[in-house]
């Protein structure tokens, strides 16, 4: 009888791995979808980036999710790319596919435009986006939040060169802004590092008006001081954990053609993350 249950594996790489709430939101997944599915994961860094994937053929491990420091490098090195893994550079999502060949996709932006869907539906679509930040995490949401149809997207970071670059991500309506913009937008998002662990901050939170929706995406800790700042600035606020969940949904989907419950995700996580 048990040779008939289904326990195919998935995971996620990275190095620090230990932390990583994937495997609980994965596990989650596959209890919403009644799967018997399993999610590990694996402690890899460049060193063995290249072993991880044979192995990933070798055993016939369904599905990856690939964090720091490996997404660039993933994406340099799969059979099959997607066109958004391709204009980041970077790969969050490996599916193996069912002629063995390894695809590499990205699904944090879809996942970042799916959680404010629920938290603030009405957010991107012909609005004022303004993205702190121009790294691994921002490009995605710029090139998201432009694909679903923002208004204008307006990228902001310390390294102005970065921010020029990652403007071009939103084709015909990116732009590199000021600080001053921060004020005029709808919704901000603050896809920096700075926050995360430290007391740093992307923007001055002063720039900041009642009735604007500010999307942070740290996720731990669940409030950062950044919108702590910006609650009690009378913005509406959200934070990461939602685009996390988000992203894991599409990779789910992707790996067992079934899309499980965003909100048991969500529990699972914010669960988890309470213990830390
Ligand atoms: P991630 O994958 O999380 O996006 P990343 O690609 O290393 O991480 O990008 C980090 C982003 O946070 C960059 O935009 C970085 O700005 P620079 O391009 O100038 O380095 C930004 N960042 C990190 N620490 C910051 C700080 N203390 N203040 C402002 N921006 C910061």
């Amino acid at each position: 009888m048990s040779a008939l249950v289904d326990h195919r594996l998935v995971g996620v790489i990275g190095s620090p791995i230990a932390h990583s709430l994937s495997p609980i939101l994965h596990r989650a997944a596959f209890a919403s979808l009644g799967l018997t599915w399993q999610s590990q994961a694996f402690d890899i860094d460049e060193s063995n980036i290249d072993a991880a994937l044979v192995a990933m053929s070798t055993l016939a491990i369904a599905g990856l999710s690939v964090t720091m420091p490996l997404k660039q490098l993933v994406a340099q090195r799969v059979d099959v790319l997607s066109d958004v893994a391709r204009d980041l550079d970077a790969v969050n999502c490996l599916t193996r596919l069912a002629d063995g060949r390894l695809e590499g996709h990205n699904t944090d932006g879809a996942g970042f435009v799916d959680a404010l869907q629920v938290a603030a539906p009405d957010s991107i679509r012909g609005r004022l986006v303004v993205v702190l930040g121009a790294g691994g995490a921002a490009r995605a949401v710029i090139r998201a939040v432009a694909q679903a149809g923002a208004g204008e997207v307006v990228v902001i970071n310390r390294t102005a060169s970065s921010a020029a670059t990652a403007a071009l991500l939103a084709p015909n309506v990116g732009r590199v802004g000021v600080a001053a913009d921060i004020s005029t937008a709808d919704l901000v998002v603050q896809a920096t590092s700075a926050g995360m662990g430290s007391a740093d901050q992307a923007c001055d939170p002063s720039l900041l008006r009642a009735g604007q929706v500010v999307a942070e995406l740290i996720y731990h800790p669940a409030t950062t001081g950044f919108m702590a700042a910006a609650s009690a600035a009378g913005c509406q606020v959200v934070g990461g954990l939602g685009m996390l969940v988000h992203q894991g949904v599409h990779a789910i989907e992707r790996w067992t053609g079934m899309r499980p419950d965003p909100v048991a995700m969500e529990l699972a996580g914010r669960r988890e993350l309470s213990t830390r």
